[in-house]
């Protein structure tokens, strides 16, 4: 199958194409999705399929507007209307309990609950308009790696397994949205994203828990998705804390392993001579934009024997750059032997 690149002047292209049960993977402001229409079991299946993402693994349903949830939605949380307002359209991910029979269980994994977004792309909402169904959306690469911050990271992944890419150029925020549980009485975030549990608290005005597998590695997970391994390249990732980077580099000259650098421009302008990824600035906003496509490139560039990549504290959005980049680095941080 040929893959087709649409520029967003050709939405109605792509719009036919996901109506008639296609795959086209679609732009949004933290990576991109994946899309089929999401009332059509065969299609959503194809993604599972594309991607090798287990079938227990429920979708996100991408809607062009609150109003398209109420189809589905069988009882709302009480905090809904404000939650929305604040964040929609936006990366953040909301779960509500469903009307029996409103979706298929390929696109809940048999769940009484589904998740809910309107991403904050004026493209993707037009498209989904057109469609004129929900799309849903996993990240559109392969399982297990570093989700597309652009059309191109898709076209690798995918070329050739699904219709189209719909491009609207690298992405804002570069992680995946925060999920949040609104389907119980305590709001409760499963994935942190770049709507932090800080800017929710502030809203809402009452504490916002992380899920317990967030807090303890130990426990299960309640979004599927995140029990399984993720984001990790073939080249080894070590993690690497502020203090730690000159040890670090001499343990790697001492051994004779090529280093690839992944780290903001304040540390990377120290260690000139690695293979590197240097984030656009000294921030975490950049540093997040930067992470996958990063990790990509360092991979995919097969030059070092391990990638070292810069830690940032796992507060506001600190805590879901942390929570990737962790699963890239398979937990791992450099220590001293
Ligand atoms: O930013 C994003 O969220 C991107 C873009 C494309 O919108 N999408 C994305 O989708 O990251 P995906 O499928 O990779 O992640 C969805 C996450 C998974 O961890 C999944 O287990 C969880 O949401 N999830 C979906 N439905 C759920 C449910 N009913 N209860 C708990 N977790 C759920
Ligand atoms: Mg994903």
């Amino acid at each position: 199958m040929e893959t087709k690149i649409f520029q967003t002047d050709q939405i109605n292209q792509a719009a036919a194409l996901l109506r008639q049960g296609e795959l086209v993977a679609f732009p949004t402001e933290t990576v991109y999705g994946l899309g089929a229409n999401a009332l059509l079991p065969e299609a959503v299946k194809q993604v599972f399929a594309v991607k090798g993402r287990p079938s227990d693994n429920p979708l996100i349903v991408h809607v062009a507007d609150f109003l398209m949830t109420q189809e589905f939605v069988e009882s709302y949380h009480p905090l809904t209307e404000k939650i929305v307002q604040n964040f929609w359209p936006g990366p953040l991910t909301l779960i509500f309990s469903i009307k029996k029979g409103s979706l298929s269980p390929i696109v809940t994994g048999g769940l009484s609950t589904a998740a809910f977004r309107m991403p904050d792309n004026k493209k993707t909402l037009s498209l989904i308009e057109k469609t004129g169904a929900p799309l849903v959306g996993p990240s559109a690469n392969t399982s297990g790696k570093p989700s597309p911050t652009t059309a191109l990271h898709v076209f690798h992944d995918l070329k050739g397994k699904i219709a189209g890419i719909l491009d609207d150029g690298a992405t804002q925020i570069g992680v995946e949205s925060t999920v949040l549980d609104l389907s119980g009485e305590v709001p409760t975030i499963l994935r942190p994203g770049a709507v932090t549990k800080e800017k929710l608290e502030e809203v809402l005005g009452i504490e916002v828990p992380l899920d317990k597998h967030l807090v303890k590695e130990s426990e299960t997970p309640k979004a599927p998705g995140m029990k399984y391994k993720h984001y990790s390249p073939d080249v080894p990732v070590l993690m690497i804390k502020p203090g730690d980077w000159e040890k670090a580099i001499a343990w790697a000259n001492t051994n004779g392993k090529t280093v690839g650098l992944l780290a903001t421009p304040k540390i990377a302008d120290s260690y000139p001579s690695a293979d590197r990824f240097v984030f656009e600035e000294d921030s975490i906003e950049a540093a997040t934009r930067g992470l996958f496509s990063g990790l990509r490139a360092l991979d995919e560039a097969k030059q070092s024997d391990v990638i070292f990549a810069e830690v940032f504290p796992e507060d506001h959005l600190g805590l879901a750059y942390m929570n990737r980049l962790k699963k890239a680095a398979a937990q791992k941080y450099f220590t001293e032997k």
